[in-house]
């Protein structure tokens, strides 16, 4: 037995109700588990407990239970290279201090105390498994989301914790390539002796069969907010204003190292249309969003935006008539509470307005944003997006981490741009969005 975990309680200090209550499962050498749950309902903080770091997370808590690791209490065992996680969020996982991809996954083997001379054979191998060779003399910063995802993966495998907590591993990974990472974790699993324990929402989830199931109750301290949209498809398509939003004409662009990401790409928008832009993981679809944002210019091509070439137009024009919400959800916030927030959008001259209680924020007007979840992140970004002056509204994976409420949310809002006559850009990966918008325009990179 790998891990035992038995009537496991948690109680964060001050917060009267269990986060979890009951939970009782073990893990035998090379088995996965999955622990589903809905949004709230203790599935990050099991993980975490279970790895050992929760001090790293919460103030101060209470916890009954029994969890034991290679037939140790988890206090005992050395839970620096026992345990292992890969967070929800990959951009908010880098060690910081190292600069390439290469460095990024040495450095884990580096604090084990490996030989610098053995390290290269173990990069290779895991650089190879998880296709990201071409990528190790990158700077981690500029890594695609879903290319981080597969180096934050290579660093936490060659290492073989005996137990690994996956949060949410699939967010970020292209469709392609989801079945062919369950296939190595299981495969690592099977050859290393250890175990490791996903939360995933199940539309991610490749079909499989895990060896282990946990279900966590609901949560019910939810505060009241505005009402759920009923809706989450868009069933009834709006005709398109006739007037044309935005014109992209033959758009090329490259980083630094002249390997073109965009070759020649052309399409239109016209108001109250909505395109979903997909493709495999660093295809260019972030790039094309920050193209079109004016934060980076064509080698080639043109953008034309209301009729406005946008190089004819200053920053805070672009600003003014696109909304754009970035894929890291971190990356949006400055101020200390989520009105703050709405308040800097409004007195830049874009008031999210009706969006703040569509997105379900009105609950959330005094927190620190940094303190939301990673889906309450995610919709304070779009309502962030969602000025009233805006024409053009660029979504970057906005449904990452939204559950059922969540997902309607955003689907009723999407809406209610397009209606009003805006051009509505979705990136996804998330079929969820491709049965929510049936005749949405696709644009494949
Ligand atoms: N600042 C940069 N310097 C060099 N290369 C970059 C930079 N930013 C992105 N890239 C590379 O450009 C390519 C496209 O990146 P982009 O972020 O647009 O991909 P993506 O389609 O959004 O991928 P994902 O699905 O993983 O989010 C990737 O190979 C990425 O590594
Ligand atoms: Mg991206």
């Amino acid at each position: 037995m790998v891990l035992r975990v038995e009537k496991l309680c948690l109680r964060i200090s001050g917060d009267g109700s269990p986060v979890f209550d009951g939970v009782s499962f073990d893990l035998d050498e090379g088995e996965l588990g999955y622990v589903s749950g809905p949004q709230g309902a203790g599935k990050t903080l099991l993980g975490l407990t279970l790895c050992g770091y929760l001090h790293l997370w919460v103030g101060s808590w209470n916890l009954d239970g029994t969890i034991e690791l290679l037939g140790q209490q988890i206090e005992q065992v050395d839970r620096f290279t026992e345990t292992g996680v890969i967070l929800e969020n990959p951009f908010t996982q880098l060690s910081g201090m190292k600069r390439t991809v290469l460095h990024e996954l040495a450095f884990p083997l580096e604090s084990r105390g490996v030989e610098p001379g053995e390290m290269p054979p173990v990069i290779e191998r895991y650089a190879d498994l998880f296709g990201i060779q071409h990528l190790l003399g990158r700077n981690v910063r500029t890594l695609s989301g879903g290319e981080l995802q597969r180096v934050l993966f290579a660093a936490s495998l060659m290492t073989a914790p005996r137990f690994l907590f996956l949060d949410r591993p699939f967010t970020e990974i292209d469709a392609g390539f989801r079945p062919e990472l369950l296939r190595i974790i299981r495969e690592h699993l099977r050859e290393t002796g250890s175990t490791a324990l996903i939360a995933e929402d199940p539309w991610l989830l490749p079909d499989c069969r895990f060896d282990r199931e946990i279900s966590l109750g609901p949560h019910d301290g939810e505060q009241a907010t505005a009402p759920c949209p009923e809706r989450s498809v868009r069933s009834r398509k709006k005709p398109s204003s006739g007037e044309t939003i935005l014109d992209v004409k033959n758009l090329s662009f490259g980083y630094e190292d002249d390997t073109p990401v965009l070759d020649s790409l052309s399409f239109s928008l016209d108001g109250g249309d909505i395109a979903l832009v997909t493709g495999p993981n660093g295809s260019g679809k972030t790039t094309l969003a920050k193209l079109l944002a004016g934060i980076l210019h064509p080698d080639s091509g043109e953008i034309v935006l209301t009729g406005r070439s946008i190089t004819a137009m200053d920053d805070w024009e672009i600003m003014a008539a696109v909304g754009l919400s970035l894929q890291d959800p971190g990356l949006h916030l400055c101020r200390k509470t989520v009105g703050e927030e709405l308040e800097l959008a409004k007195a830049w001259g874009n008031d999210p307005g009706p969006f703040v209680g569509l997105l379900g924020l009105d609950r959330l007007i005094d927190r620190h944003p940094l303190e939301l979840s990673q889906a309450e992140k995610k919709r304070l970004g779009m309502a962030l997006a969602c000025g009233d002056r805006r024409r053009l509204i660029i979504l970057d994976e906005p449904t990452q981490y939204q559950d059922d409420e969540g997902f309607r949310r955003m689907v009723e809002a999407v809406g209610v741009h397009a209606d009003e006559g805006r051009a509505v850009l979705i990136i996804t990966h998330d079929p969820r969005v491709h049965e929510a918008f049936p005749e949405a325009g696709i644009i494949r990179l």
